[in-house]
Parts: structure tokens; C-alpha cells; sequence
């Protein structure tokens, strides 16, 4: 019994330790307020920006998205997990259906101006404290071949040259109970965001972006998205 147990548990951890893009640009700044005030709460009220009722935050979103997203489905055929595939020697930067700049008529890709900058959101989904992920939720990353309408396409490609921009996983991000660092003890952690700087640089058209969240020490989950430069 031990045995199939510890099997269920190690299945759950691999199946949980996972992040994507819900929203390339998000505005947090009311529904942050209310995450914040309704944790305050008796009895608490947790407020989910990926839920589907709360897409008029979005402005902008990644390759091949729907609008409101299902982040039910979202979580076993959106993500892409460059540790599991890359260990079978398919080493794409990007899920299959988010290799080129495909967007849904409601989901279309952010636009920002040169030196702008766009608020991308993801879960926390319970490693926002480290938990499940070694103890430290590592870092998001953010690639960029720094021209417009060009791709990075394979992982040897998550080079310094090409990296726009690295944060915290949880650098910009709401969680709650104070000192709680598992969901098994009860946090929530439902909003993590990078706020990304675009350089004033920045030549007008379309630019192709890669996010990836690292942990223990090698890039896990990417999710690809674009940006019209205007
Ligand atoms: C709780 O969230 C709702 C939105 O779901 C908001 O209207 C309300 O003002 C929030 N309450 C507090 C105390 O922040």
C-alpha cells in the first residue's frame, strides 16, 4: 500500500508543478485591490484572475489562446513541459500550437509602443513559496531575438544574447496566509505576474517572445507569444 501510494503522490507532484501565460497584458490594478481585501475577509474569499468571469482584465494574450480561457483544459493541453520533452530529445522552445503567430479572433496578440510595457499574468498554482518546486520558485524568464518577425525556435536558443528580461517566479505576486508555504497548509496563491519593459529601441512590427519559468536550476514550462511594437 505504501508503495502505490507513494506512486499516487509522485504523479500529483508532476502533474501540479506547473505554470503558463493566461494573459500577455494584464491589468491587475482593481482585481489586485480585491484579492487583497477579500483575503482580509471572515471567513477569506480567494479571488482567481485566470477565472474565466474576470477576461476583461486581458488585453492581450499568448499564441493560440482562447478568450475566457478553460484553464481546466488549459493545464494539460496548453502547457508546454521542456524538462519532460526535452528529455526525450524534443528540445522546441514552444507547444506545438504555438509555433507561429496563430490568434483567435477574440484573443488577439498585445501591441505596446516602444519603452512601453506590458503586465504578463500566471498561476502561482501553489509554488508561488516554493512549495513542490525544491523550496525556491525559481525565476521567469523572458527570450527575444530582438527584431521584429523573428522566432526563437529551439531551446539552445535561451541564450543571454537573447534574454530581454529575468524576474522572481513570484517577484510580483499575491499570496496569502502570511507564512504559509504549501497549499497543503493552505496558501493561496492565484495572481503572479512580470511586469516586462520593452526597450525604447524597439523597431515597430511584430516581435515573437518566449517565457519560461525555471526552476531547480533548468527551464521547465514556456509559453510563446508576440507583441505588435507600434
Ligand atoms: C471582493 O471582491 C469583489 C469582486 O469579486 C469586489 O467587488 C469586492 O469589493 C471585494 N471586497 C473587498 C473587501 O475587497
Amino acid at each position: 500500500m505504501k508503495t502505490s501510494f507513494c506512486a499516487v503522490a509522485a504523479l500529483a507532484a508532476i502533474a501540479s508543478a506547473h505554470s503558463w501565460l493566461g494573459c500577455t497584458d494584464h491589468d491587475n490594478v482593481e482585481i489586485l485591490k480585491w484579492m487583497e481585501g477579500n483575503a482580509t475577509l471572515t471567513p477569506p474569499v480567494t479571488i482567481d484572475p485566470l477565472m474565466p468571469w474576470f477576461a476583461n482584465f486581458c488585453k492581450g494574450w499568448p499564441r493560440a489562446k482562447s478568450n475566457p480561457g478553460d484553464w481546466i483544459a488549459e493545464s494539460s493541453n496548453y502547457v508546454w513541459n521542456i524538462a519532460a520533452n526535452s528529455f526525450n530529445g524534443e528540445t522546441h522552445a514552444c507547444h506545438p500550437n504555438q509555433r507561429g503567430p496563430t490568434y483567435e479572433g477574440n484573443a488577439p496578440m498585445a501591441t505596446a509602443a516602444p519603452g512601453g510595457s506590458v503586465r504578463l499574468m500566471f498561476g502561482g498554482n501553489g509554488h508561488a513559496r516554493g512549495g513542490n518546486v525544491g523550496g525556491d520558485p525559481g525565476t521567469v524568464t523572458v527570450y527575444w531575438k530582438g527584431e521584429p518577425e523573428a522566432e526563437i525556435v529551439d531551446i539552445s536558443e535561451f541564450t543571454e544574447e537573447n534574454k530581454l528580461q529575468s524576474d522572481g517566479f513570484s517577484a510580483e505576486s499575491f499570496a496569502y496566509p502570511a507564512n504559509v508555504l504549501t497549499p497543503q497548509e493552505g496558501l493561496q496563491d492565484k495572481g503572479n505576474w512580470q511586469t516586462l519593459n520593452l526597450p525604447k529601441a524597439m523597431i515597430p512590427g511584430r516581435h515573437m517572445f518566449v517565457w519560461v519559468w525555471s526552476y531547480q536550476n533548468a527551464p521547465q514550462w514556456s509559453t510563446c507569444f508576440d507583441i505588435m511594437v507600434q
